[in-house]
């Protein structure tokens, strides 16, 4: 298969030196590229600043802010054949980014943010017969958020973590996630190393892309 990956965060930048960010190390999404990688197949990774190494035989295309993440998706996904979305995206970014840094007695008390464009929303007119599977970061209402995003971003999957654990979600080598399948089903799997996990989203990727030959 040919497998687009992201991983990490996005940072959104405030001034040369200061940025809106989150916790994700990236490795969950780098797990799920080296299993892929390992099982034979294709892998494209675009992440986000992370400090974790770029797994052997893996494009690695890195990327800073949420922008720049959709334009390396939207470039990437017509090659393949599922879309795997473990990035943490910045929703919101600064309305104003300024080029020089911005001194302390200058800084506004608040800031005003825009929207980032939702990279699984905005690529939904390529999908086609693509499997895409999304995660869900949540520290409430796992289930019911899982299947909003599922359905509201047309997945065949999502992976619902809930990130208010200290044993799972961001930063953590573990993850305790359950699967929201398109038809109806879903999965709860027991506390897993996020490599384990990678394992059995790249097994069900791969029994699914034979059933759409
Ligand atoms: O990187 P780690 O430290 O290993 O942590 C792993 C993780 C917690 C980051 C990962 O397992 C995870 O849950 N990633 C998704 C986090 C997230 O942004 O969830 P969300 O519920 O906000 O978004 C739902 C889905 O839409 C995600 O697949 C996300 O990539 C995607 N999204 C979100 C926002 C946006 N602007 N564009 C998107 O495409």
């Amino acid at each position: 298969m040919k497998l687009l990956v992201t991983a990490g965060p996005t940072r959104e930048p405030i001034d040369p030196v200061r940025f809106i960010s989150n916790r994700s190390s990236g490795k969950m999404g780098y797990a799920v590229a080296e299993l892929a990688r390992k099982r034979g197949h294709s892998v494209v990774l675009i992440s986000g600043p992370v400090s974790i190494e770029s797994p052997r035989g893996v494009k690695l295309i890195k990327v800073i802010t949420a922008e720049e993440m959709f334009s390396a998706v939207k470039r990437n996904v017509n090659w393949c054949d599922a879309l795997v979305m473990a990035a943490a995206v910045a929703d919101w970014r600064p309305a104003k980014s300024s080029g020089k840094k911005i001194k302390k007695d200058q800084m506004p008390a608040s800031l005003p943010l825009a929207r980032n464009p939702d990279i699984l929303m905005a690529v939904g007119p390529q999908k086609g017969k693509r499997i895409f599977v999304g995660f869900a970061a949540e520290t409430g209402n796992l289930r019911a958020e899982a299947l909003r995003k599922l359905r509201l971003k047309k997945l065949d999957m999502i992976v619902a973590n809930d990130v208010g654990r200290p044993d799972a979600g961001f930063e953590v080598d573990t993850n305790r996630v359950a699967f929201y399948f398109a038809g109806g089903k879903h999965e709860q799997l027991p506390l897993m190393r996020k490599k384990q996990v990678a394992e059995r989203i790249v097994k069900w990727l791969e029994k699914s892309n034979s059933f759409r030959r």
